[in-house]
């Protein structure tokens, strides 16, 4: 786990053949995320596998987004290999329903960019809809063009699940995490299996908490969900820049690069990583305005990225901070200062027990020292830190301020 500890944040890209409905079918605009449009507009198989006719994303440049990735310094990337849709992104043997033999396309997108992905230093990783399939006449969820109760999983598990995980885990190279999704009321014996499965494939390969019964090597948070507290296990909380996973181009709605910073640094403070999603169009851009987004943050990173990578657990305080939030690493916490203190522009923490040797900006070269107090007050058995800053605010969103450690953290929790 320690690549994805260090990591931090990940890309998130869902495309498929829902990027050409993007969201309307026959005039209706359909809400959520338009990745599901088969089912919420209830489209015939027949009349959806037309879109595969239909797709020719000739914008398409892997080297391009993972180098998005790279800018928006996002240390893993996780590609939409084949959706609730049964729609393979890559060039599956056991189902000519591919983007290789059922598109004008015929590229492998899957191999291009875990390709690109080792060129760029970026750790590959895919989505895989094991129970979820709404072109195999045995996946679980088409109860529109055929009687739902006519299912018969473990044909689906034995005839494309495995074969398809074995595809995906022997022709592309080292994948770094699995992220299974909607394991819905899958049997715990098949997800007992598909576990085994892929560590004999490969034994590095992470699996995320949605292949379900707690079997994942982490706590996969709910979509757009960020805890209340900290969870000392690993975990992530998978999110969308507007909202919707799949393209939508009458989705604006998009989150601005100080919401995004503030909810890495929130998932962060936490112990958590944060998967970031783009849904690229038909054609194979990914939406200017995400771009935008993204590239503002990585900037942000570029400065501050030693306060997010590689942090770890630290105790927290049992109370909420109101100027911003703590990360953690080797002796160092890292004040996250959202909000600027007025005069005498001093931020005082209680109950923060450990010497700080030394105070100062992150983003200060020279490690300039800031004022520091610490006292105790034994009536009131309470510490208190105090710590100076200048009195222009140096970032607009958050500011980063280094705290040298004389130890381990400790602090008050009652
Ligand atoms: C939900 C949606 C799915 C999306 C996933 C991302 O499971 O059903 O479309 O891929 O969230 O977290």
């Amino acid at each position: 786990m320690k690549w994805f500890r260090d990591a931090r944040y990940g890309m998130f890209i869902h495309w498929g053949l829902y990027a050409i409905p993007a969201g309307t079918y026959q005039g209706v605009e359909y809400p959520f995320g338009s990745e599901w449009i088969m089912k919420n507009a209830r489209i015939p198989l027949a009349e959806y596998k037309k879109y595969a006719k239909q797709f020719n994303p000739t914008s398409f440049s892997a080297k391009d987004w993972v180098r998005l990735a790279v800018e928006a310094g996002m240390k893993y990337l996780v590609f939409t290999a084949k959706h609730h849709d049964g729609f393979a992104m890559y060039h599956s043997e056991c189902a000519d329903y591919n983007i290789v033999d059922a598109t004008p396309f015929g590229r492998d997108v899957v191999r291009e960019l875990a390709e690109e992905c080792k060129k760029q230093g970026v750790v590959f990783c895919l989505y895989y809809s094991q129970y979820q399939d709404w072109e195999h006449p045995n996946g679980y969820g088409n109860d529109w063009d055929r009687d739902a109760i006519k299912k018969d999983f473990p044909i689906y598990f034995e005839q494309r699940v495995k074969p398809q995980i074995r595809e995906l885990l022997t022709q592309y190279g080292p994948i770094g995490l699995l992220w299974f999704d909607t394991p819905y009321d899958m049997e715990i014996e098949y997800c007992r299996e598909l576990v085994e499965y892929v560590h004999a494939l490969q034994p590095a390969c992470i699996i995320n908490g949605r292949i379900g019964y707690y079997l994942g090597d982490y706590r996969q948070m709910g979509d757009n969900s960020i805890p209340a507290a900290t969870f000392s296990c690993d975990w992530e909380t998978p999110m969308t820049l507007n909202d919707t996973w799949g393209y939508k181009d009458y989705d604006q709605n998009f989150k601005s690069p100080a919401d995004v910073i503030k909810m890495l640094v929130n998932v962060v403070s936490k112990n958590g990583n944060l998967l970031l999603n783009v849904g690229p169009d038909a054609l194979g851009n990914i939406p200017e305005k995400s771009v935008e987004i993204l590239r503002e943050v990585g900037k942000w990173l570029k400065v501050n990225g030693e306060s997010v990578y590689g942090t770890t657990l630290y105790p927290t305080l049992p109370y909420e901070l109101d100027w911003g939030k703590f990360t953690y690493k080797d002796h160092k916490m890292y004040m996250h200062v959202f909000q600027w203190p007025i005069t005498p522009y001093e931020i005082l923490v209680y109950g923060f027990k450990t010497k700080v040797k030394k105070a100062y900006l992150l983003s200060d070269p020279k490690k300039m020292p800031l004022p520091v107090a610490q006292t105790f007050e034994i009536a009131r058995d309470q510490h208190r830190l105090r710590v100076r800053l200048p009195e222009q605010q140096i970032d607009p969103i958050d500011t980063v301020v280094v705290l040298e450690l004389d130890g381990e953290p400790e602090v008050y929790n009652t």
